[in-house]
């Protein structure tokens, strides 16, 4: 059972669906795993490491990918990469379809099975399998490095003979995985932290890592959690009274961080122009879900954008990219825990159940179709319950995740 490990080819991408680690944990289970060379590189991991651990090193993707029964990606195959993928293979990787039916489709002709990690259902059993947690969490330790770097001034108090420093103020918006992370960085950091969200439950997380809660706290806020444990679009009063609430509070910042997503839906707009144009200059907001469309008006994907009144907008892509060895090394754990469940330990063979849960939720293709329910044809049966939706708003049925929150 060969398993291939092409070198990522969309955009910049840094991190590797592989490390040493899972090619040791592959090569237990009877895989030969065959890395494309210099596939690891820009996440500090050589060829060198790879053969060590006991992988082979393939001169070219082609080399690498014949006569793979598993086929390892951080991103989705490029179209140019679909023709070279063995037929019959298991592609697993995150899949990014929504607005994309166009690849899954191209994915379904090359014949074969594509597996979207991102719709791993959050459950206990497969919480270690959670890509969006992995990777949310390193986004938010990173935006506020990303954040403090911007920011031409110390982020704790410092009492020096020179004179004394005041501590910074952050501000968390959206305290999901990367939010819990961005505010316990900041607090880490000597910040002083403040953070607001739309679901009661974050009140307490928030607390219990000494920042302050800022939230209205109305009956929509009451009611804002939905059973999966994600949030609501919130009303257009909500947000009327979220954005008077939350604008002096802004203008008081010096750096906010916002990391506000609402699944099948594009990301909530927190940050107005005129909000922007309250902050002092020097000061840095950090849009984490500018991929989304931003939670602030003004964020420029992939660019730090800075105003004319001297504010900073950070609008990193692939934010978790940004730390790659990290990242990869989290990525590959999370791939090798899902893919081991669908090997014989045995047999040393293959053996999806395509009747398990995670399979039913992550499978979009299989045997020249597209099966997953919200991307096969409209005659399909009811969409997954437990499949997330991160989706754009034109973009196909909300379903999401079944969680144990937390
Ligand atoms: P997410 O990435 O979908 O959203 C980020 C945050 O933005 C959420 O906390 C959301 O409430 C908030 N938000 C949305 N609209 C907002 C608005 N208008 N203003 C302010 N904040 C707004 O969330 P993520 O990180 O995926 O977490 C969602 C839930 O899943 C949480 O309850 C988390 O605890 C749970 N979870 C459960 C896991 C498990 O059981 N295995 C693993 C990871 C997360």
């Amino acid at each position: 059972m060969r398993i291939a490990v092409p070198a990522e080819t969309q955009g910049a991408e840094t991190r590797v669906a592989v490390t040493p680690e899972t090619v040791r944990k592959f090569a237990g289970l009877g895989a030969e795993i065959v890395v494309e060379t210099g596939a690891g590189l820009a996440s500090g991991i050589s060829d060198a490491d790879y053969q060590a651990a006991g992988a082979t090193i393939a001169a070219t993707a082609s080399e690498a990918l014949a006569g793979a029964a598993i086929v390892l990606k951080v991103r989705r195959p490029a179209e140019s990469e679909i023709a070279g993928l063995p037929s019959g293979a298991l592609v697993v990787g995150i899949m990014d379809p929504y607005g994309n039916e166009a690849a899954v489709e191209a994915l379904s002709k090359a014949g074969v099975a594509a597996f979207a990690m991102e719709f791993m259902p959050r459950i206990t059993r497969a919480q270690v399998m959670d890509v969006l947690s992995s990777q949310a969490n390193l986004a938010g330790y990173r935006a506020v490095i990303d954040g403090a770097a911007e920011y031409g001034r110390a982020l704790p108090m410092m009492m020096t003979a020179a004179g004394t420093v005041p501590a910074a103020r952050i501000f968390i918006m959206g305290v999901g995985v990367a939010g819990l992370q961005a505010i316990a960085t900041a607090r880490r950091m000597g910040a002083i932290v403040t953070a607001t969200d739309v679901r009661p439950a974050t009140k307490e997380q928030v607390e219990s890592l000494g920042a302050k809660f800022l939230a209205v706290e109305d009956d929509e806020f009451k009611q804002a959690q939905t059973a999966g444990g994600y949030a609501k679009e919130m009303s257009k009063e909500y947000q009327a009274k979220q954005a008077e609430l939350t604008a002096s509070h802004i203008a008081k910042q010096d750096i906010v961080v916002t990391t506000a997503l609402i699944p099948g839906r594009p990301a909530p707009k927190l940050i107005s122009a005129a909000m922007v144009e309250s902050m002092k200059a020097g000061s840095v907001i950090v849009d984490l879900a500018v991929e989304r469309g931003g939670n602030c008006e003004l964020a420029k994907p992939g660019e730090i954008f800075v105003t004319p009144n001297g504010v900073r907008i950070v609008g990193h892509l692939n934010v978790p990219g940004r730390l790659p060895a990290t990242a990869s090394q989290l990525y590959a754990k999370n791939l090798f825990a899902f893919v081991e469940t669908l090997i014989d330990k045995t047999s040393k063979t293959l053996a999806v159940n395509w009747d398990d849960e995670l399979v039913k939720a992550t499978a979009l293709t299989r045997d020249g179709a597209v099966i997953h329910p919200n991307f096969a044809a409209k005659t399909a049966p009811a969409p997954v319950e437990s499949a997330p939706a991160p989706a754009p708003a034109e973009a196909a049925p909300v379903v999401e995740g079944s969680t144990t929150n937390g």
